[in-house]
């Protein structure tokens, strides 16, 4: 089967997903705005042939170059899990006559005021908000939506601009600083703990599901540049506190009439315990979070995904074996990284529960964390009990310091 894979070799985990659609047996046709050569080798090989365009998101003149390009080879799939380039997907299976999502059911997934008109017909929670273009518009949507409100692009992501808001007072800041922003939702804001529901699912069922618990949340994460940012990715998806999101996802999705692939949900438990909707994207997770779920399960998502997409079965393993911590460090200060303190002390404690570690080596220059999720680098560590893996990972965060000057 021919699968054509928008953006094969960015961002970050996209070249794991294009190895693994040629792993299963696809002969895989990239569509891109990277020049081959500057795809890594690791791409190349997996390419069956590649199309490379100046403008990606040119979506009419995308459309126009893969018809010609494809040159009546005939696509079983196409593929993309980066968000921008949702939309693009969903137009191409429409005019090369393909399955998968179509542009209707696209935008209720990208849009995110559309999303929850969609899940609050379905009866499923979702906070109180309003679209917004205008001042005006705030303005009157917070009459209806309450303080405190969040204020955030229709189509954000990475927390960007995205406010908290206490009250009127401090909403006259808040406009000022979205001014460049076109379009905002306005919602009530809810308290409590946010999670993950990600999910593979094969013809609307899920085969994989996985939650992950962000600590803290990244609206504040985003906020405390010295935070070190956590997924905590479970193992017990059985304990209580969880199944109002399980449910919710499960009915999320159903309702948004996903069918086959990654699916990324955010929720939020509050401190009564009820589940809130967040948002939903039909594809995987950010954030580094399919390596953080392999590591959980002892799995490989990348081929479990690509199995699913061509073939619509799923045989990578699901027992969850551990919980897996990531951990994003940040440096102290910023320029050059002149050294990283903690390291020896924390390998020769917890050693052999250290799955993964991709820190920015002494002497290069510190990272924009706002820009690039990893920050000055990542980590792992995993074990079957939950309290010793947060142990673990607040001493990661905490006593592991990198200092840039
Ligand atoms: N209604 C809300 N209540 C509380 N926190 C919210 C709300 N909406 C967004 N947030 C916070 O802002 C973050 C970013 O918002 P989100 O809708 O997930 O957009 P993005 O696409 O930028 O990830 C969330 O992860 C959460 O921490
Ligand atoms: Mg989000």
């Amino acid at each position: 089967m021919h699968v054509l894979m928008i953006s094969p070799g960015f961002p970050d985990d996209m070249p794991y997903f294009t190895r693994a659609l040629a792993s299963v047996g696809a002969r895989v046709l990239g569509v891109g705005d990277q020049p081959p050569g500057a795809l890594a080798p690791r791409v190349r090989e997996a390419l069956s042939d590649y199309l490379h365009v100046g403008d990606l998101w040119n979506e009419q003149a995308t459309v126009h170059a893969v018809r010609q390009f494809l040159r009546g080879r005939s696509v079983g799939r196409v593929e993309c899990l980066w968000e921008p380039g949702m939309m693009l997907a969903a137009r191409l299976r429409e005019a090369l006559g393909v399955p998968g999502l179509d542009a209707e059911r696209t935008v209720a997934f990208r849009d995110k005021v559309r999303m929850k008109e969609v899940l609050d017909r379905a009866g499923v929670r979702v906070p109180r908000h309003a679209r917004a273009r205008s001042k005006a518009e705030v303005w009157s949507a917070a009459d209806h939506v309450g303080f405190p409100m969040i204020v955030k692009p229709v189509d954000g992501a990475g927390s960007a601009d995205t406010f908290r808001v206490e009250g009127p007072e401090g909403l006259g800041a808040v406009l000022d600083a979205l001014q460049h922003v076109h379009e905002v939702t306005c919602e009530e804001y809810v308290d409590g703990e946010e999670f993950t529901f990600d999910t593979v699912c094969i013809r609307g069922s899920i085969a994989f599901e996985n939650i992950a618990w962000y600590r803290p949340k990244p609206l504040v994460a985003r906020q405390e540049p010295w935070i070190s940012p956590q997924a905590i990715v479970l193992r017990d998806l059985g304990v209580e506190p969880l199944q109002g999101g399980r449910d919710l996802g499960r009915r999320a999705l159903d309702a948004l009439g996903f069918e086959t692939g990654f699916a990324h949900m955010e929720w939020f438990r509050t401190a009564s315990g009820e589940a809130v909707f967040g948002e939903v994207g039909a594809r995987s997770p950010g954030g580094r979070l399919t390596h953080g779920m392999n590591y959980a399960c002892d799995t490989d998502l990348f081929s479990g995904w690509a199995e699913a997409v061509c073939h619509g079965s799923f045989s990578q393993p699901t027992e969850r074996r551990y919980n897996a911590a990531m951990v994003f460090k940040r440096a102290h200060g910023s320029g050059i990284v002149r050294s990283i303190e903690g390291l020896d002390g924390l390998l020769g404690r917890y050693g052999p529960h250290v799955a993964h570690l991709d820190l920015v080596q002494v002497g290069q220059p510190s990272r924009d964390w706002r820009q690039v999720v990893t920050g000055d680098g990542w980590l792992v560590v995993r074990h079957p009990d939950l309290s010793t893996t947060l142990e673990m990972a607040d001493r990661f965060a905490t006593d592991l310091r990198i200092l840039a000057s």
